[in-house]
């Protein structure tokens, strides 16, 4: 659906967020905040089990909260496609989309369309969300703006982008593989798409959350110690505990 065919639907008092990934660590945590100051939430997630029991702990804290759920394996572009349809029938107007959902693996694992995880996960997926649901987005001139916001990582600072070996990268493993290379991609789909999606009144972020004790950060911080020297390992330690202080924790990666 292009930005303006957007429906038309009846105004809605309370803002409404989708939240992909939002049963992991940054997305439960997104949520319970979103969650406190009233909004609506649609989250997408891959297990239905894991979104059921967030769902009913928001509701347990917020009993009046409006939550839909909507499942989604961010590693299938025909599922992603079949959920962004879902969505736009059952939602009718999204005020942020913060595209949370995100892997990083030392494991290589091609989708069935052919794409390296990291790529189809970190990039892929949130560009076809975008898109596909841009058209909920668009405010009028004089409205606030709607805002999309997505993960990056301060690791994009460590490389240049490699496009010929982006959806299938020869390295894998580590912060400065994969990983990177996807969160740079993502970085710069995001100032590409900037000024198309201004202009329909929809801002754009890419977002360094900086080390934040979330599970995706505490699996790979464990992983690598596990991974190397009795020495190493030492000094590692203290990896098993994020948040790790950096210069970049908070920072907003594009603008
Ligand atoms: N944590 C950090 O310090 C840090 C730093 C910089 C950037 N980031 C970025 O911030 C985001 C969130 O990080 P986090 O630490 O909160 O990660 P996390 O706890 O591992 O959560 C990742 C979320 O993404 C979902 N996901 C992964 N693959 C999926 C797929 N194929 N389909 C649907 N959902 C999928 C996971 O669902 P399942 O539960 O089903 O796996 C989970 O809900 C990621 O994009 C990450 O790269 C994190």
């Amino acid at each position: 659906m292009h930005l303006s065919e957007r429906p038309s639907f009846a105004p809605s008092d309370r803002l409404t967020a989708v939240v992909t990934g939002s049963t992991g660590g940054i997305g439960s945590a997104l949520c319970d905040e979103l969650a406190r100051l009233g909004w609506s939430l649609v989250l997408v997630n891959r297990s239905q089990s894991k979104a059921l029991e967030q769902k009913s702990t928001l509701l347990t804290n917020h009993p009046d909260l409006s939550i839909t759920l909507v499942q989604a394996d961010l590693m299938d572009l025909a599922d992603i496609r079949r959920a962004c349809r879902e969505l736009l029938d059952r939602v009718s107007k999204i005020d942020a989309l913060y595209c949370i959902a995100g892997v990083l693996t030392s494991q290589r694992r091609l989708s069935a369309d052919g794409h390296e995880s990291h790529y189809a996960v970190n990039v892929l997926a949130n560009y076809v969300i975008i898109q596909e649901l841009a058209a909920l987005m668009v405010s009028e001139q004089g409205q606030p703006p709607s805002m999309v916001v997505t993960m990056s990582s301060s690791a994009i600072n460590r490389g240049n982008l490699d496009i010929e070996n982006l959806s299938d990268p020869p390295k894998i493993g580590g912060l400065m593989g994969a990983y990177a290379q996807s969160k740079l991609a993502l970085t710069a789909m995001c100032a590409e798409t900037a000024q198309d999606l201004r202009s329909h009144g929809v801002l754009i972020r890419a977002i360094d959350p900086g080390p934040t004790k979330a599970s995706g950060c505490q699996r790979y911080c464990v992983g690598l110690r596990n991974s190397c020297s009795q020495t190493l390992k030492a000094r590692l330690r203290e990896l098993q505990e994020p948040p790790i202080p950096t210069n970049s924790t908070g920072k907003a990666a594009f603008l």
